[in-house]
């Protein structure tokens, strides 16, 4: 099988095949899914353009934004794709199936790619979900740092009704966030999880009314950049790094992260 029918020649497609619409306005990125006529469906082409982009992100951006146009944010994986004639170009999870391991595997790593940059420390990623984030939606939202629910947002993990598991790094955000059991119960009866439930669940920071959306993740972008950027780096990496580590060597981390803050501060004075 040649490799540009697996998607392995996604990197020369168009924005316009991606679906997505990459925008700077000073510290804050915005990340659309733009096919909103086909609910944002996501193909291989999307997810090495997001890698793209996080790739290449401005040195200056401190926030991004990932939303959807239309009313989903994200209706998941391009049903096309499991059709045996898949996408043009693009190929379908049929032609992966029968690539040999190593091919397929570095396909799902590349994958894997445009999710995994937006927990950088550097950053904070927000999703502004609403309506459908279905399968890869969800996890997509779950690769964001935060999330903001428009009340009509639905999150629902399809894959394995689908006969899939989630895996575009989904899985352990949402383990992390929800426990175990809950993240069981939710997977495997890939139900709708409606945004109040999210909310209570810790998968939401906020949920606000639709038209507030926008609103809403403005004014937390504003907080967000209302702090010290290396602060905010540093701090980020300090949390991300809590779960694994002991209280003792959580410790030692805030002694390194808070003497390379206290020396950049004092830098030169
Ligand atoms: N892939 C490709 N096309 C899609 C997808 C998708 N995932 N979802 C929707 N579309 C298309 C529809 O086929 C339809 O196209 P048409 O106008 O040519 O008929 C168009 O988008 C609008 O879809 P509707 O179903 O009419 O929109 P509605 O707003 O009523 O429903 C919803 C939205 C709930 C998202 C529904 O489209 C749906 O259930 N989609 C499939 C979701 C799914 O199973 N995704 C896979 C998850 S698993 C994973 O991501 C790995």
């Amino acid at each position: 099988m040649a490799e540009a029918a697996i998607g392995g020649s996604a990197e020369k497609v168009s924005h316009e095949e991606a679906g997505l619409r990459f925008e700077v306005d000073g510290e804050i990125a915005t990340i659309t899914l733009d096919r909103p006529e086909r609910r944002n469906a996501q193909t291989f082409a999307t997810w090495s353009e997001l890698a793209r982009i996080g790739d290449s992100l401005p040195q200056q951006v401190r926030i991004v934004v990932v939303r959807g146009e239309g009313p989903s944010f994200s209706a998941g994986i391009d049903l096309r794709l499991l059709n045996p004639e898949g996408i043009p170009g693009q190929g379908s999870l049929a032609t992966l199936a029968a690539a040999d391991d190593s091919t397929f595997e570095q396909r799902i790593a590349q994958a894997q790619r445009g999710f995994l940059w937006l927990r950088r420390p550097d950053i904070v990623s927000i999703a502004a979900v609403n309506g459908h984030a279905i399968g890869a939606g969800f996890q997509l939202a779950l690769a964001c740092d935060l999330r903001i629910l428009a009340e009509d947002a639905t999150l629902c993990m399809r894959e394995p009704a689908l006969g899939l598991v989630p895996d575009l790094t989904g899985t352990k955000p949402l383990v992390d966030l929800v426990g175990l059991p809950r993240a069981l119960e939710i997977c495997l009866t890939a139900r709708a999880v409606g945004a109040r439930e999210a909310a209570a669940l810790g998968l939401a920071e906020l949920v606000v009314a639709g038209e507030e959306l926008t609103r809403a993740v403005r004014d937390l972008a504003a907080a967000l950049l209302s702090v010290d950027r290396g602060a905010a780096t540093a701090t980020k990496r300090l949390l991300q790094g809590a779960r694994e580590r002991t209280l003792k060597e959580q410790g030692a981390a805030e002694r390194r992260e808070q003497i390379a803050r206290v020396r950049a501060l004092f830098a030169g004075s």
